[in-house]
């Protein structure tokens, strides 16, 4: 996608120095800063920091990490050091764990002068398959939206999206997955409103969602999160579209914290609710996610400040509430299945459901 109208990825790869650059998230809206990375440590510390997050962007970076690591070192030894490493970055999205996976069984065969390279490669082809994927799952949302669309008392009015947290392409390696189908919608010239949640306490809607809309032009309006209830229950919003951290194999879905509330609302009020994952997301040795996902605890700092810039457009972080007042900070919840309309993937839209999705496990 595109920053200040330059096509750009939210990870780009220098062949020649081999090494990656990444726009420190942590930073944005406010400053467009490309970071390189060169290091375990340093692919280890973007993810930790969120300089770089959302789960397709956080496997990614990983891959490049696992290739930083065998460029030193390829052992045995050093392959599952730097695995330990990169795995104990974050615990929530399980594509961390599958891009490392995916890694070393692509070059675990490779003798050790020659694994590098094909870590390199692994990091590349999963880069690719990102924007691939992420372009089918918004083709498929975007037939969902279209009967959406057709389903309105006056069809020519625009079709009022909720969305939570960034599955925008700064989320992934690029057109994100929940927003990749708005993106492809406004393409195409359909008429389109976002309803952009802050997303409370890092602010990823707020600072990434409404940021990435803006510079691709999409109409939206930023709302508080506590905002969404009461917009539902007015009939202002047509479809709600998440992306997911982690689905188990019964379709329960993890995703950052307050996409429950939503869930809840959407069903109460017969509005559906989508989840669009790439299959790298899905968690296939797990089932009850409310039970078994971990959920990752962030600090009550995150809670009792919020940052942004001062009147002099120097960045400030301030304290809102009373000086060492306890705080509790999860950074995801889970939505069970039974409040999924449905998961989009890059085969289609299925059911969220064991037997739903055993059944597209098994096809693919
Ligand atoms: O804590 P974050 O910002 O990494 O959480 C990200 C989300 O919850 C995203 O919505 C999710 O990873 C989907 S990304 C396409």
């Amino acid at each position: 996608m595109k920053i200040h109208g330059q096509p750009h990825r939210a990870i780009e790869a220098d062949h020649e120095r081999r090494i990656a650059r990444i726009v420190d998230q942590t930073v944005l809206p406010h400053e467009v800063a490309w970071r390189e990375l060169e290091t375990l440590e340093d692919a280890a510390e973007a993810i930790v920091a969120m300089r770089v997050r959302g789960a397709p962007l956080i496997g990614a970076t990983a891959a490049f990490g696992m290739f930083f690591a065998l460029r030193e070192d390829a052992s045995d030894a050093a392959m599952q050091h730097a695995r330990a490493a990169l795995h104990a970055t974050r615990p929530t999205a399980v594509n961390l764990r599958w891009a490392l996976d995916r890694v070393i069984l692509a070059v675990a065969s490779f003798a050790p002068e020659n694994r590098a390279e094909a870590a390199w490669s692994e990091a590349l082809a999963i880069c690719e398959e990102d924007v691939r994927t992420n372009h089918a799952i918004g083709r498929h949302a975007l037939e969902l939206f279209r009967s959406l669309q057709a389903k309105k008392a006056d069809p020519s009015a625009p079709l009022n999206i909720m969305t939570h947290c960034n599955a925008g392409w700064i989320a992934c390696v690029d057109w994100g997955t929940a927003i990749s189908p708005i993106y492809q919608a406004h393409d195409a010239g359909m008429k389109v409103h976002v309803w952009v949640s802050e997303t409370r306490p890092r602010g990823q809607g707020a600072s990434l969602t409404a940021w990435e809309l803006r510079e691709h032009g999409v109409p939206h309006t930023l709302i508080v999160d506590n905002n969404a209830g009461h917009l539902i229950q007015r009939g202002l919003v047509d479809l709600v579209i998440v992306g997911a951290d982690r689905v188990t194999a019964q379709g329960d879905v993890a995703n950052k914290i307050g996409t429950y509330l939503k869930a809840l609302a959407a069903k109460e009020h017969d509005v559906p609710f989508y989840v669009a994952i790439p299959l790298s997301t899905i968690d296939w040795t797990m089932t009850d996610g409310v039970r078994d996902i971990p959920i990752e605890q962030r600090s009550a700092r995150e809670v009792t400040h919020i940052p942004g810039l001062n009147a002099q457009g120097h960045r400030e972080e301030v304290l809102i509430a009373p000086a060492g007042t306890p705080a509790r900070n999860d950074g995801f919840d889970v939505t069970p299945a039974r409040f999924v309309s449905a998961l989009v993937t890059e085969h289609g839209a299925v059911e969220a459901s064991a037997k739903a999705l055993a059944g597209l496990r098994a096809r693919v």
